[in-house]
């Protein structure tokens, strides 16, 4: 017979209560392509490879190391993903988005999500933090298709505030007070892993996109679904348009994103506290 998604996600969710032990974090964290450096700012408490995890896919790309991480950040219990699974490593989108079902499962309420994203927007610098503040879906597939359970959320949720207004302002309010410059913009999702083409980065940006990446809606969404409030940023780590000739590569994506690091963690840090 087969086994239900929701004893899937409850078992999953019980092998790592047992695993870790003592109560579980109320905030989980996402980290994106060249951002796992978040990870030597927080106190660890546990850590489980995703190999070890039932059920869990596995992480293949180079610079993602699939690690589930407990620990403190800012004074806050945390759970964070070191490496997440892409649509374009060939996974279906329930396995793209299970490791949110199983935060969900485990009491996560606010889903922190980063990545590594091409700007359009023309006043965009390589090296940028961008709060996300709306996205475009533009996989085949959305995570949801299929059957609904309503345990774990509605049949046709609203995506109306899909990333916490009010998580942006306090956002906002860290980068003034620091004096670090932090971009607003909207996260085109794509399914990659082809970069885009000139054409390609031109009509994102036409369609209301600020930057474009490869992964964050599934998970956005299936988020949404659960009920969490969202925040999401992205590190501007190319710029694509139609008079832009500089060829991104995986290589320079990481390393731009490595420069934005101080930033990404003292927002993070300060997110934490104040949130
Ligand atoms: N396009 C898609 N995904 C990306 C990019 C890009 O230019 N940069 C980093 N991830």
């Amino acid at each position: 017979m087969e086994k239900s998604m929701l004893d899937i996600i409850k078992n999953t969710a019980e092998f790592i209560r047992a695993k870790v032990g003592g109560e579980m974090p109320r905030t989980g964290i996402i980290l994106g392509t060249g951002l796992g450096d978040l990870v030597n700012h927080i106190e660890v408490s546990a850590e489980i490879d995703y190999k070890t995890i039932p059920n869990f896919p596995v992480s293949t790309v180079e610079g993602h190391s699939g690690k589930l991480i407990f620990g403190v950040l800012g004074g806050r219990p945390v759970v964070a993903m070191q490496g997440r699974f892409h649509y374009y490593e060939g996974y279906d989108m329930k396995q793209v988005t299970f490791p949110v079902r199983v935060m969900k499962a485990l009491g996560v309420e606010t889903l922190v999500v980063s990545n590594a994203a091409g700007g359009m927007n023309k006043e965009f610098k390589v090296g940028d933090v961008m709060i996300i503040t709306d996205h475009i879906n533009l996989f085949p597939e959305n995570p949801l298709r299929g059957k609904n359970y309503n345990e774990l959320g509605d049949r046709f949720p609203a995506m109306t505030e899909a990333y916490s207004k009010r998580l942006i302002a306090l956002a906002d309010e860290i980068a003034a007070e620091k004096d670090f410059r932090l971009m607003h913009g909207v996260y085109v999702g794509t399914t990659g892993p082809t970069f885009e083409t000139p054409a390609e980065y031109e009509y994102f940006r036409i369609i209301g996109g600020d930057a474009v990446g490869m992964s964050t809606v599934p998970e956005v969404i299936v988020a949404n679904h659960s009920g969490m409030k969202v925040f999401g940023l992205s590190v501007i780590t190319d710029l694509g348009g139609k008079d832009i000739t500089e060829v991104p590569s995986h290589e320079e994506v990481q390393k731009a994103a490595l420069t934005a690091q101080p930033v990404i963690t003292l927002l993070m840090k300060e997110m934490m506290v104040r949130m």
